[in-house]
């Protein structure tokens, strides 16, 4: 089944009113600088790129996040129109309603790397006799058998292995989903690159069933973009519950490790062109500080010039046993809790699945072991800091 993750409804973005651009009318930015942040010899390819705005009368907060309508792979797009034996000429249904070509359709309009229920449903309709895949979609049991079967499959993977099944352009238009905008955290501030936006992005790039895979938007901006021809279709989406203290004296503490350091390098650069006073704490991770220290001479620059108040590194794979930015929260417990008590706003960007969750149970065991607290009564206090709006999180 798809599990491309698609983009939450967005909110309208408070500039939108100055600009004719939207969600609903993406506004098409020429991509002005694509380099790659982790070093050759990473286990992962993390790119930084740099959008123009100008001519758009677009703009954003530190805090929000774009979204981008990315083209799927062409050569994918052509593998699959030679399979279907069609010239992609061919007129079908677009997303938006109107009849267009065929290799429009699957450029634009629609998933065609996961495959869609609907898909697998139809493809299982058109095999002849038994198959595994007719067995586990009649056993409602057998749905974790079939994900996993799923798993690192693609559309295309489909339609070389049933050569004899025929799909009809029009057929395999009707069985796929909507191609969905990806959103991605902003990582400057207008104040200090003004009519820019810029992205901090881990690029999808995996092996499975003996195929190379790309992640449709983060190669479509990594590959394919930055041609006068090629504009990326772009929208702005208003994060209000990720925002800086309005107070710039307040101190923030942040926790941002691998692409989870995108806003926090807007929030930097912000509080240092606004001024204040607030201090700034960063704990960041990565695997292994030779190769992927993400905005290392920024870092460096900003701590030695006062705007980063303090700094905390955690390599996971620098030594055998894992060190996490939680396990730094926790070595550094005392100051934390003394800054937390400052009334800090305490914010963390990253990954959702694993990360975050544990650096939630970090706070909490900061709290009752610096602060002296039970475990219900850190819950409390953390309760507390979540209704005050100064524990803030955007994990994906
Ligand atoms: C609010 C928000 C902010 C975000 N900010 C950032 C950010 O700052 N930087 C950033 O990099 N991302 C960010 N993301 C994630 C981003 O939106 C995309 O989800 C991400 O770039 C992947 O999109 P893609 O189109 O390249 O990959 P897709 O085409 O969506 O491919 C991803 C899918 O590929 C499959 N897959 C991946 N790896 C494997 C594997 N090894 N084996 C089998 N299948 C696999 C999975 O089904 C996975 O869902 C953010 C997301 C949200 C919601
Ligand atoms: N859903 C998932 O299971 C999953 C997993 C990884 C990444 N992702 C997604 O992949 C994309 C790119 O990821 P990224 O490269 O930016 O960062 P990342 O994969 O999250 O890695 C950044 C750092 O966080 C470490 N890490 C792993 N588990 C952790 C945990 N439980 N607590 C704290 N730190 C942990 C990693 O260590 P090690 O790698 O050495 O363990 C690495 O040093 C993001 O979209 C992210 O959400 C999702």
């Amino acid at each position: 089944m798809s599990t491309t993750p698609s983009a939450p409804a967005a909110a309208p973005a408070a500039t939108e009113a100055a600009s004719p651009y939207s969600r609903k009318n993406p506004f098409p930015a020429k991509l002005v600088t694509n380099r790659r942040l982790s070093a050759e010899g990473s286990g992962k390819e993390i790119r930084h790129f740099e959008i123009s705005l100008t001519g758009s009368g677009l703009s954003y907060e530190v805090g929000d996040a774009m979204g981008v309508y990315p083209q799927n792979c062409p050569e994918l797009v052509q593998e699959i129109l030679t399979v279907l034996g069609a010239s992609g000429e061919e007129m079908v249904n677009g997303a938006a309603g109107s009849q267009v070509p065929l290799r429009y359709a699957l450029s634009n309009d629609y998933i065609i790397t996961q495959p869609s229920k609907e898909f697998i449903a139809s493809l299982a309709a058109k095999i002849q006799g038994n198959s595994v895949i007719k067995d586990m979609l009649a056993d409602p049991l057998r749905k974790d058998d079939l994900q996993k079967y799923l798993w690192g499959m693609e559309l295309i993977d489909f339609l070389v292995m049933n050569p004899s099944i025929q799909f009809s352009p029009d057929e395999l238009i009707g069985t796929l989903r909507k191609l969905q905008p990806r959103l991605y955290s902003i990582s400057s501030s207008l104040k200090a690159h003004p009519d820019q936006v810029h992205l901090t992005i881990a690029c999808v790039r995996y092996e499975s069933h003996g195929r190379q895979r790309k992640g449709v938007a983060s190669t479509f901006l990594a590959d394919r973009c930055g041609h006068e021809s090629a504009a990326v279709p772009i929208f702005f989406h208003t994060a209000k519950h990720f925002r800086l203290p309005e107070d710039p004296a307040t101190p923030v503490i942040m926790v941002g490790p691998g692409t989870g350091i995108a806003p926090f390098r807007a929030y930097l650069q912000e509080r240092k062109a606004i001024g204040g006073g607030g201090k700034n704490w960063l704990f960041f991770g990565d695997q292994r500080s030779n190769y992927d220290y993400l905005y290392r001479d920024e870092l460096e620059a900003a701590q030695a010039d006062g705007s980063l108040t303090r700094l905390d590194t955690a390599w996971s794979r620098d030594q055998d046993k894992k060190v996490y930015v939680q396990h730094k929260m926790n070595e550094h417990a005392e100051e934390l809790w003394k800054w937390l008590e400052e009334g800090a706003h305490f914010f963390v960007c990253g990954d959702a699945a694993r990360m975050a969750k544990d650096v939630d149970a970090a706070l909490h065991q900061v709290v009752e072991k610096a602060g002296g607290r039970t475990p219900p009564q850190a819950a409390e206090y953390v309760e507390g800091m979540k209704k005050a709006k100064r524990y803030k999180r955007d994990v994906y």
